[in-house]
This record gives C-alpha cells, sequence and structure tokens, in this order.
C-alpha cells in the first residue's frame, strides 16, 4: 500500500510531527491537493454546501457521497482518502452504520470513514473498527445537527467542555483513529489533544491539535462571501477563474480566440 496510512497518522502524533488534511469532492482537484503532498483527504459531507449547491450537509446522500468518493480515490495515488457518513446513513445503528461504511469502502475505495458524534456515536464507531474499517470521529460543532445546534463555538463553560472531553475519550475508547474538534476553545481543544493518545484534528480549535483541516474551496479563496473566523485564504481562485472567463468571453465575442494556432488545416 503506497497510500497514507491511520498506522502513519498514529506515528506522526508520537513524533509530536503535525499533518495538514483538505477536503477533496473530484477527481482533478484531488490530484492537484495529492500531488501538493496533503497526506489526508476528507470527501467531506460539506460537498452539500461547496459541490452541489445545498444550504447545508442534511440532504448529502449516501449514494452522492459514494460517487464523489470515487472519484477522489481515483485521482489520488497517495493521500489517505477519508469519507465522511452523511446524515441518515448511521445513526439508526450499528448495522446501518456497517452497511453504509462498507459501500464508501468497498465501492468507492475509501481507506477510512468520518461520522458525527462522541458518545452518541460510540457503539456504531465499535463495529466499525472492529469490522476493519478505521473511523475518524467528528465533535464539538457537528453541522448534520444544525437544526438543533445552529453553527456556533461549543464547548464553551465547564459543563460543555467536560462533555467534549467525554465524547473525544468515548470515540477513542471506541476504537477511533482520530478526533475531529471542530469550533472548540483553543484551551478546551489543548487539553483534549495532550489527554487522548490518538491525534486530533481542529478546525476552528486552536494551534494545539494534533493536525488542522480545512474545506478546499475556503482555502483556496473560491468559496463566495464572508468566510467564519478560523479560515484562512492562501488564493484567490474564485478572482482567477471569474478574470480567465471574462477573458475567454471577450476574445470569442471579438473573433480573437480562437486564432490560427488553434485551428486545423
Ligand atoms: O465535511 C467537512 O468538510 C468536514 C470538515 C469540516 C471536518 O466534516
Ligand atoms: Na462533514
Amino acid at each position: 500500500n503506497r497510500r497514507v496510512t491511520v498506522r502513519d497518522l498514529a506515528l506522526a502524533k508520537e513524533r509530536g510531527e503535525r499533518w495538514p488534511m483538505l477536503t477533496a469532492y473530484d477527481a482533478m482537484t484531488a490530484s492537484v491537493l495529492d500531488e501538493a503532498g496533503i497526506p489526508v483527504l476528507l470527501v467531506g459531507d460539506s460537498a452539500g454546501n461547496c459541490h452541489l449547491g445545498y444550504e447545508t450537509t442534511v440532504p448529502v446522500t449516501l449514494d452522492q457521497m459514494t460517487l464523489l468518493t470515487a472519484a477522489v480515490v481515483r485521482g489520488t495515488g497517495r493521500a489517505l482518502v477519508v469519507a465522511d457518513l452523511p446524515f441518515g446513513s448511521y445513526q439508526e445503528g450499528e448495522v446501518q452504520a456497517l452497511r453504509s461504511a462498507t459501500r464508501l469502502v468497498k465501492e468507492a475505495g475509501a481507506g477510512a470513514v468520518k461520522l458525527e458524534g462522541g458518545e452518541r456515536s460510540a457503539g456504531q464507531i465499535g463495529l466499525l473498527v472492529r469490522s476493519g474499517i478505521p473511523v475518524m470521529a467528528h465533535i464539538g460543532l457537528t453541522p448534520q445537527s444544525v437544526h438543533a445546534m445552529g453553527y456556533r463555538v461549543q464547548g464553551r463553560g465547564e459543563e460543555a467542555a467536560d462533555q467534549l472531553m467525554r465524547d473525544a475519550k468515548a470515540a477513542q475508547d471506541a476504537g477511533a483513529f482520530a478526533v475531529v474538534l471542530e469550533m472548540v476553545p483553543a484551551s478546551v481543544a489543548a487539553q483534549v489533544t495532550r489527554a487522548l493518545q490518538v491525534p486530533t484534528v481542529g478546525i476552528g480549535a486552536g494551534a494545539d491539535c494534533d493536525a488542522q483541516v480545512l474545506v478546499w474551496t475556503d482555502m483556496a479563496g473560491l468559496t463566495p462571501g464572508k468566510l467564519p473566523r478560523f479560515v484562512q485564504r492562501y488564493a484567490d481562485l474564485r478572482g482567477a477563474l471569474t478574470d480567465a472567463a471574462r477573458a475567454y468571453a471577450e476574445d470569442v465575442v471579438s473573433g480573437a480566440f480562437p486564432a490560427s494556432e488553434h485551428s486545423y488545416e
């Protein structure tokens, strides 16, 4: 296996090495990120917002995740590809979770799956791990519960911080190989990171997590509008693509494109 494995990520934590994760939803973008050396690519259900045009992640289906995951796997050769279990594909229980995760691994070729919840998803995590499917847990802000919790910082205050720690430990004890912490105070994320043997992956969770994840369209400046505080933009793809589309349109209208070098005798 020339791909990154969950074992490599466990070793990185032992060595104190941080690592980056990005989302990907299609083969071509994934190939760029893979060649850039991003070791872990997440086919996030943020595809709902960033790729499929929905308002939230809630409508995303297992069929859609299977299609997108297969594309990302085909576009990559080195990254560990982690696929999100979408809303409604694992909440019914352990057997449903196993059936759904099996599709992502067997049909789409994912190397691991991710699901939301710590204590509340411990049963599902346990069965998947015992069945040979590596699981990444996702706690703190869990967007599939947006209708119940909204989009705001989680784990603020002693009681909420204690619950976050219980969720992290429940996920680890059930066998999760890593735990995503989304939008939690940096000090709480640091405590959780110290308490866990497995790596934490932060998004809006401060600098002390073992790894970081961002949505690729946010990171690359393709997502329109105001972004959350935790995003850093590393490029202006939206600006670059807008300029390219306008220049092409102008050239077609003016007759400057195609020129003779683009034409056949
Ligand atoms: O779907 C997603 O992009 C995610 C990350 C933000 C962790 O779950
Ligand atoms: Na997600």
